[in-house]
């Protein structure tokens, strides 16, 4: 099998579909891997450094199998020969003329950008891969324009407060941008209409801005949004009028799969917005969230509010974006070619192959069947509707045991107190009340702790775990073989906890110390 590897067209698109150090991917598979010369230019990456991973630098357009970032022009595509095999994000759902002339020339299509969002299919997930880098992205771009500080500072010149920023829309994009602009050290706010992701904002540092509406329409079974109600919308718009006034930066990155994208700023609302302040637009090429926003372009109001509409937020990594979008294929091509052997196998009964097979054998296969689903992260466009994946760190949402379990948990740990208490000795209840009390008053300390804060709140702990040792070093065969087998447990148990605290202490630190030099 020979993959081959262009040069991006157009002057905005800065990626390319391999890099030197995926081209060795590429090469474990059986392949061998042709780029074209300059293909990786723009991504910093030499001719060079893949001939170094063993790529040959040539014609890539003879190849069986093309890895591009976008659908080549027709110039390009009448060199491919039929059978050939493009994978690239062509947008199968809004391009349904370009499909079927792919299938007219006899091209197979795999849509990178149509890769269903389930965890299995994770690790190929390029469209969050990309909506990950622009979501980052999209704070560094306001950061640049917005001409203050992010974090708050005392100086010698006077107090400077933190920015306030908010992201509406806590899907991929959403959560890296809460989490950059929260380690810029900027005031971070969060709307979704997905109830399930305030606990994901929290985890990232942001404060999740519930919209009350009184109905539970916007809440997901499926992970996905859901047209917002209208009650809801009217009460999202009260707060995006309460937040404009109050906020310095707006970053938007609101969709619903297979709609335009919903407005949520207005003018009236861009109108009150001190000056100097940032919107970022994320959606602009997909008809705005923002009133007034024009994709590519940035637009300052008459009241000094700067609007960027870039649709180019990923590109303008390209390095980065490059990595992971060629990761991002050769974990697909790992699916396509399972003995490694360099024959690539369509197995269009494997629900991810399908999905993102989108022609094959002259003929268009978009849109798939539909998958079934389950909660978590939100969807996209051109993404059948399916159970999530993440790019960005999630975390679960916690699970509320029904109120007639938690009474009769309740009820047993009552009845075993009362037991204890009455049946065993005096010594044994007094220390049995402590033990009980230390386990509620620390379940409600450490619940409160910020998570920054674990890490030493885990130093705290090693220092308990020493009072244990020394307690149960006390008691060692002092009080009959049952006492000393416990101490025994109680010394090897607290020394667990102190060694495993002070391994992760040192992994933690480490994360923090710069590398040598190089
Ligand atoms: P996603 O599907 O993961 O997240 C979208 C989020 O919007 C979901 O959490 C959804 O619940 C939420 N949402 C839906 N309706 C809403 C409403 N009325 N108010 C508030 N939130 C609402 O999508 P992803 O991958 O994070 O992409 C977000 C946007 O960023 C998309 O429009 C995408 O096309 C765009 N994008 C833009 C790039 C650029 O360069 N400008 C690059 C990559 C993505």
């Amino acid at each position: 099998m020979r993959i081959g590897v262009p040069r991006e067209p157009g002057a905005r698109e800065t990626r390319v579909a391999a890099t030197p150090a995926t081209v060795v991917g590429l090469i474990d598979l059986g392949a061998t891997v042709v780029v074209e010369p300059g293909a990786g230019e723009r991504a910093s990456f030499t001719d060079d450094a893949y001939a170094a991973a063993g790529a040959e630098i040539g014609d890539p357009w003879s190849a069986d199998v093309l890895l591009a970032l976008r659908t080549p022009d027709a110039e390009h595509l009448d060199r491919l020969a039929p059978g050939t095999t493009l994978i690239a994000m062509v947008g199968p759902a809004r391009h349904p003329e370009l499909l079927a002339d792919l299938a007219r020339r006899g091209i197979t299509v795999l849509a990178t950008d149509a890769v269903p969002r389930i965890s299995r299919a994770q690790s190929l997930d390029v469209l969050s891969s990309m909506a990950n880098i622009a979501g980052y992205r999209a704070v560094v771009e306001a950061a640049h324009r917005f001409g203050r500080f992010f974090t708050g500072q005392v100086t010698a010149a006077g107090k400077v407060p933190p920015a306030k920023v908010l992201v509406a829309g806590a899907g991929v994009a959403g959560l890296a941008a809460i989490g950059a602009a929260s380690s810029l050290g900027a005031v971070v706010r969060a709307t979704d209409p997905r109830p399930e992701v305030a606990e994901q904002v929290r985890s990232l540092g942001g404060d999740f801005l519930a919209v009350e509406a009184g109905d539970a329409a916007q809440e997901s079974t499926d992970g996905y949004a859901r047209a917002t109600s209208e009650a809801y919308d009217a009460r999202a718009a009260e707060i995006y009028t309460e937040q404009a006034a109050d906020v310095d930066v707006v970053i938007t990155t609101a969709l619903i799969p297979g709609r335009a994208a919903p407005r949520l700023l207005t003018a009236a609302d861009v109108a009150l917005m001190k000056p100097g302040s940032v919107v970022v637009d994320m959606a602009a090429g997909q008809g705005g969230n923002v009133e007034g926003s024009v994709a590519d372009e940035v637009v300052v109001t008459d009241n000094g509010v700067i609007i960027v509409g870039d649709t180019d937020l990923a590109a303008r990594l390209p390095a980065q974006a490059s990595q992971l979008y060629g990761t991002n294929l050769v974990n697909l091509l790992k699916l396509l070619v399972p003995e490694k052997d360099g024959r690539l196998v369509l197995d269009l009964d494997d629900v991810v192959v399908r999905g993102v097979t989108v022609t094959h054998h002259g003929e268009v296969l978009w849109p798939p069947p539909p998958i079934s689903v389950s909660a978590g992260a939100g969807g996209n466009v051109d993404r059948a509707p399916v159970e999530p994946a993440a790019a960005t760190p999630v975390v679960a949402p916690a699970k509320v045991a029904s109120p007639a379990r938690r009474y009769t948990l309740i009820a047993v740990a009552f009845a075993l107190l009362f037991a204890a208490t009455a049946f065993a000795p005096p010594a044994l209840a007094t220390n049995l009340t402590v033990f009980v009390l230390a386990v509620v008053i620390g379940y409600y300390v450490i619940g409160k702790v910020h998570h920054a804060l674990h890490t030493p709140l885990m130093s705290v702990t090693n220092a308990i775990s020493g009072v244990v040792v020394v307690g149960a070093l006390l008691q060692f065969g002092q009080h009959g073989t049952v006492v000393s087998v416990l101490a025994f447990v109680a010394i090897l148990l607290a020394s667990i906890n102190i060694v495993g605290g002070f391994a992760v202490t040192r992994r933690m630190l480490a994360m923090f110390t710069k590398g040598p030099a190089s």
